[in-house]
């Protein structure tokens, strides 16, 4: 990730292809907001790159200028769009399917989703249980395969009249795979695309054709995908950004805003159970175990990263965490999210806080898309190559440097960011010291 102080920015010119895997509730949701936007429907809420505020220099400077004047983000009207799914809707009628959006709105909006229609997947029934489709790719092995997104991709590039293209994998969850050998190296893992090898998931497939093609990579789901150390060597080889993994939306979102601040005023934690009811058809890929498996890793580990128990003993030492997802169709997208957490105070006094969690999944993960795309390609043009972890604040289980444990606070998360965003422009960094105002 290193980039020098105040590094080159390529300017944002010509067209930015956003390619997503996956053409569900939340690629739909992501594509028909900015298309709302563009039209002058709608404002980009919950999107940091659009609605965000970047403070510079001291308090009293009165420099607070939008992040998106500050930095060279590419234009949402420069953003276009392409996919692949299982199932062959073009977006238009995959949005009606997911139910997210209200009708009338995407009516209004028929004719830029209708003109997306999903390429055919790379996929594989062993790794995403509970859904078949028939929009799939056949090919000899994940080699062949992986050849012939590189060549679509190269197609829809020429096609679209693209200048650049960023992919953000926005498809169903994979099952629980753990590091493998064959991941250790690019050779290794070229080997064992050839060999069909079952340790390389169709989500590693779409990342190294991304990889080979000279395009960033996000990972919006908890699949190990680039987390691996061939992609990451492949990655830093051809100066490519990567990132992920899981957008940080829902329950995960909330516990990163009130676990750091029980912290803050060092409230201890008995326990934190949490619980989800959820309809859409991420619920019902969440309901096969090993699905759920992946996903199930992913947030459990982010109250252990932040409370930090091995430094604070009597405070956090052996709490009880739970997760639990339960499919509930009449739900859809809308999912209820429910929390009971058991802290204690003031000489071990314990109290209780519940939260119920009336979220809109794909609403709270639409703009976060945005965001990846518009920092991932800036990244690009700024030079910054391998993981990209200023940009944990949108993870719900960041990707990291090997060794390094990932930062999960999103108020550290959001300062890292921002000041990366100073550090590209030269600008000073801001520590909150504020000692020259009492000189
Ligand atoms: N919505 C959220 O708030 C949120 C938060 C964090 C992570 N995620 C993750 O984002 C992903 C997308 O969520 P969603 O709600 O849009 O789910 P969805 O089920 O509505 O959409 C996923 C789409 O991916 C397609 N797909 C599956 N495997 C594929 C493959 N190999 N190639 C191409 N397409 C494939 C499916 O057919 C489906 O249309 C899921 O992995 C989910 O866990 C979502």
């Amino acid at each position: 990730m290193p980039v020098a102080k105040q590094s080159e920015i390529a300017p944002a010119e010509g067209r930015l292809g956003v390619l997503l895997v996956g053409l569900g509730a939340v690629s739909t949701t992501f594509i028909a907001g900015v298309e709302a936007i563009k039209k002058g429907f709608a404002q980009p809420i919950g999107s940091l790159t659009q609605m965000g505020t970047i403070r510079l220099g001291k308090r009293t400077d009165n420099r607070v200028p939008l992040i998106k004047d500050f930095v060279p983000l590419a234009q949402l009207k420069d953003m276009v769009f392409g996919a692949w799914d299982i199932f062959p809707d073009s977006a238009y009628d995959a949005a009606l399917n997911a139910g997210v959006l209200e009708k009338e709105l995407l009516g209004q909006l028929k004719e830029p989703l209708r003109k997306i229609k999903p390429m055919k997947a790379v996929f594989d029934q062993s790794y995403v249980k509970r859904l078949s489709g028939t929009n799939v790719k056949t090919g000899k092995n994940k080699f062949e395969l992986a050849q012939q997104l590189i060549d679509e991709i190269a197609e829809w590039k020429r096609k679209n009249k693209c200048s650049r293209l960023v992919m953000i994998w926005a498809a169903s969850t994979e099952i629980f795979l753990k590091p493998h050998a064959v991941h250790k190296t690019l050779d290794s893992f070229e080997q064992a695309m050839r060999d069909n090898h079952k340790a390389i998931a169709p989500s590693m497939i779409y990342a190294y054709a991304a990889l080979k093609s000279g395009i960033p990579f996000a990972n919006g789901a908890p699949n190990l995908t680039v987390d691996i150390p061939a992609l990451m060597t492949l990655a830093d080889k051809n100066k490519l950004a990567i990132c992920g993994k899981d957008f940080k939306t829902g329950q995960t979102l909330m516990k990163t805003i009130i676990a750091p601040g029980l912290k803050s005023r060092m409230l201890g934690l008995h326990g934190w159970y949490s619980t989800n009811i959820l309809g859409n058809r991420d619920g019902e890929v969440l309901d096969d175990p090993d699905s759920f498996k992946t996903k199930e890793e992913s947030k459990l580990s982010v109250l252990e990263y932040i409370l930090q128990p091995e430094v604070y003993p009597d405070l956090y030492k052996d709490f009880s965490h739970v997760v639990r997802i339960n499919y509930y169709p009449p739900r859809g997208d809308n999912k209820e999210g429910w929390d009971n957490i058991d802290i204690f105070g003031w000489l071990g006094y314990p109290m209780q806080i519940k939260i119920d969690f009336l979220c809109r999944d794909s609403i709270l993960a639409a703009p976060i898309v945005l965001d990846l795309a518009l920092f991932l390609d800036l990244a690009q043009r700024a030079g910054m190559k391998g993981v990209q972890e200023w940009l944990s604040f949108y993870f719900k289980s960041p990707q990291t440097a090997p060794g390094l444990y990932p930062e999960h606070d999103i108020f550290i998360q959001l300062m890292k960011l921002k000041n990366t965003l100073r550090h590209l422009r030269g600008e000073d960094l801001i520590t909150h010291l504020g000692l020259e105002y009492y000189d």
